[in-house]
């Protein structure tokens, strides 16, 4: 008996946790992780230093114009869990506030978002993969054998990325990171392009109470009883 390879797609709101528990299902799983916020976070960190993005704003036309000349990929020097844009090593640059104050607007981009659907496609193709964002179980991979929906409350996302921000010598108020946890959460919900929604066979994660260990465990029960359901004589 064999067991096949699964996709796995994780969606959730932002600052759930969804990357924690997606690389840690793929570790367990030895599963591929692939994050695709990192992947809108580069295309954004290429719009602020090309000067189409800035202020809240971004020249949609201008980045639109330039998506060829963007090229994003994940270094296998780092179990592949690093993004390089245009081959630089970019992890660090993409989590600073000013990406996340502004991705949520380049993500609502309809070419933007054509480009890094097929990017996510192709690196799907086989199975074994664990993909985390926010349109994954919808629209990237309808058809992933298992579907996880994570949600918290906001007191507690605010307050994770908070601590996250400062370990990472990032600084910002609790303030501000409240402010555009909310704000990203309303766009990423209300946009025309792929919104962020639950699709009913999605299984429902509320980890506001939850360890990461403990998540982990809830989220590896669910793959294996996926998995056994689909053992092949
Ligand atoms: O998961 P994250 O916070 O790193 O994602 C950054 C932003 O990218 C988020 O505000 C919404 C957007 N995003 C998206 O629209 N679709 C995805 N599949 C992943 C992220």
């Amino acid at each position: 008996m064999t067991e096949r390879e699964i996709n796995i797609a994780v969606d959730g709101h932002s600052s759930t946790g969804k990357s924690t528990l997606a690389r840690q299902l793929a570790e367990r799983l030895r599963y591929r992780y692939i994050d695709t916020g990192a992947m809108y976070r580069a295309v954004t960190l290429y719009a602020l230093n090309a000067g189409m993005a800035g202020e809240g704003k971004v020249d949609e036309k201008s980045l639109v114009a330039a998506l060829p000349e963007i090229n994003i990929d994940f270094d296998a020097a780092h179990g592949g869990n690093h993004t390089l844009l245009n081959g630089v090593n970019v992890e660090g640059e993409i989590r600073a506030m000013q990406v996340s104050n502004h991705v949520s607007h380049v993500a609502k981009i309809a070419e933007v978002r054509k480009k890094l659907r097929e990017l996510q496609q192709e690196a799907a193709g086989k199975g074994g993969v664990v993909m985390d964002g926010r349109d994954i179980g919808s629209a990237v991979l309808p058809d992933a054998e298992l579907k996880i929906f994570m949600t918290a409350d906001p007191e507690v996302r605010t307050e994770r990325r908070y601590i996250e921000l400062q370990a990472k010598g990032n600084p910002a108020t609790r303030a501000a990171v409240r402010e555009n946890i909310a704000e990203r959460d309303r766009i990423d919900t209300g946009r025309k392009e792929n919104p962020l929604v639950r699709v009913p066979e999605a299984r429902l994660l509320d980890n506001s109470s939850l360890t990461p260990e403990e998540q982990l465990e809830i989220a590896a029960r669910w793959a294996r009883e996926v998995r056994s359901g689909l053992k092949e004589a």
